[in-house]
């Protein structure tokens, strides 16, 4: 029992120790409570604070953002306002330099000033005596007018009388001339030293039976260019100028150099022919006429005889048409359809002549691959008139590539080439025959019996010069002797 007694003791005692710990634990808890309601109600007042902190918070982060954008858009206007700054210190600094400029220049125009004014000076001096200079010359006008007159009036003689001049000339040394051209040999050919050349009118040939002089106006070696020709042809040329007519012709064998005479082997360098080297004379000539008020004119026309027919050379080939002919009064010769074309300057007839070329007739003959098998007749008509004087002029130049005389057996000609060589060497009697009767001063002279000397009768006619330029290669045929005397036949 004690044991119990001493048992419930001790668990009286624990009781009361649980009970003072229960005490205490109850006095924790209601203190924790209260703690717990202090904190509760400090949550609830944290809570307050805390939304009142994220109202704060957003309004905050508002004026933070109105902060910003005010923050950039100063900085913006700090870059800007900087800028303008560097600017305006540039248009500064240039400022500064236009300004020493602008001085530096009122000190120059101050300085340029005096001198003007010196210069002014001596200007109204010059002035003075230039004015009365021209109060002198003045009073000498009528005088002076009177001067002019006369000497315009002598220039017009002197040219009247360098006309006459030249043409006495020309007629002195025979209004019909014969040349002789030898061409160079081809590379395909064999020289055979024909010829020799003891001076410029005498050309000796050396023949089986030894050896014959003949004698011509002129005589061109091989060595001789197409310069040294036309220096000699280019007083015929003149004379077109001078208002005569004139005919200048290519006669000789065939492949003996006509053609390449006439017109060159191109028309532009020292190789061009006759043709565009007297167009060429003949616009130098004008200008001069042109300063003295003469006005010109010139045309063009190129034309072929081939068979007996008449063809415009200006016509293309697929176009052509037989061209016909008509007698006027005197010696005038109409050719019905005959382009005439204008001619402005040298190198328009370079295309007029490439054409021509293009609608010739060639052929190939034994003697040469490109032939011409047709007579060739390009004319220049030159009208000129003189407003101040009322003169005026007109002529025509006929520059003429006869087609080759060529023996028959020779070409090798049969059927039409037959009845071309047959009608060539025909119309080239018949010229012969011509020019002969002219010489010889006929009454009847026989134009109308071919028609190339019907076609250029009105340039052979009358006081009209005319230069036949025979031509040879180093080759003997029927034709060479006969071509040689040439010059005796057209002797007047
Ligand atoms: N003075 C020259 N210098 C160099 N070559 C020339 C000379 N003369 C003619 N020839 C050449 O000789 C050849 C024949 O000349 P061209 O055609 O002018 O003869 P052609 O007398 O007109 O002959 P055809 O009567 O057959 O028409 C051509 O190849 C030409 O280039
Ligand atoms: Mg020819």
């Amino acid at each position: 029992m004690q044991d119990l007694q001493q048992q419930l003791q001790k668990a009286e005692q624990r009781n009361e120790k649980l009970e003072e710990k229960l005490e205490q634990a109850n006095a924790k808890i209601r203190e924790t409570s209260s703690t717990q309601n202090d904190m509760a109600i400090e949550k609830e007042k944290l809570k307050v604070q805390l939304s009142h902190t994220a109202k704060l918070q957003s309004k905050l982060d508002e004026e933070k953002s109105a902060l910003q954008k005010n923050l950039n858009e100063m900085s913006g206007d700090v870059i800007m306002k900087r800028a303008e700054r560097e600017r305006m210190l540039q248009e500064l600094a240039e400022m500064k330099t236009l300004q020493q400029r602008v001085q530096d220049q009122q000190q120059e125009i101050a300085r340029l000033k005096g001198r003007t004014m010196g210069e002014m000076d001596s200007v109204r001096g010059e002035n003075i005596s230039l004015k009365q200079r021209v109060q002198f010359l003045e009073s000498k006008n009528p005088e002076l007018e009177q001067i002019i007159k006369e000497l315009r009036l002598k220039q017009r003689e002197d040219m009247k009388i360098r006309r006459k001049l030249h043409n006495k000339i020309m007629e002195l040394k025979g209004n019909i001339r014969v040349f002789c051209r030898v061409r160079p040999f081809l590379m395909t050919e064999e020289p055979i030293g024909v010829f020799k050349f003891p001076s410029y009118e005498k050309v000796d040939v050396k023949t089986d039976n030894g050896v014959n002089s003949y004698e011509f106006n002129r005589i061109f070696q091989p060595t001789d260019t197409q310069e040294d020709i036309f220096i000699e042809v280019q007083e015929v040329v003149q004379s077109a100028l001078d208002g005569y007519n004139v005919c200048m012709f290519a006669y000789g064998q065939t492949s003996s150099g006509k053609t390449y005479t006439m017109e060159g082997a191109n028309f532009v360098d020292h190789k061009r022919g006759l043709i565009p080297r007297s167009v060429e004379k003949i616009f130098a000539e004008i200008q001069d006429f042109n300063l003295r008020g003469w006005e010109y004119e010139i045309k063009m026309s190129a034309l072929q005889i081939y068979n007996e027919d008449i063809y415009d050379l200006l016509t293309p080939h697929e176009e052509r048409k037989k061209l016909k002919l008509q007698f006027g009064k005197e010696n005038d010769v109409k050719i019905h359809d005959l382009k005439q074309v204008v001619v402005n300057c040298p190198q328009d007839i370079h295309p007029l002549l490439k054409e021509a070329n293009r609608n010739r007739a060639t052929g190939s003959t034994d003697a040469n691959a490109q032939s011409s098998r047709s007579h060739s007749v390009f004319t220049l008509y030159l009208k000129g008139t003189n407003a101040q004087t009322r003169e005026s002029m007109s002529s025509r130049l006929c520059l003429v590539d006869l087609a080759g005389s060529e023996r028959l057996k020779h070409s090798n000609a049969q059927g039409d080439r037959l009845r071309e060589t047959q009608n060539i060497n025909k119309s080239l009697h018949h010229l012969k025959t011509v020019i002969k009767e002219i010489g010889s001063k006929n009454k009847h002279i026989g134009y109308r019996n071919s028609k190339l000397t019907s076609v250029l009768r009105p340039s052979l006619a009358g006081d009209s010069k005319v230069l036949m330029v025979t031509f040879f290669s180093d080759e003997f045929d029927c034709f060479f002797f006969e071509i040689l005397n040439l010059h005796v036949i057209f002797e007047q």
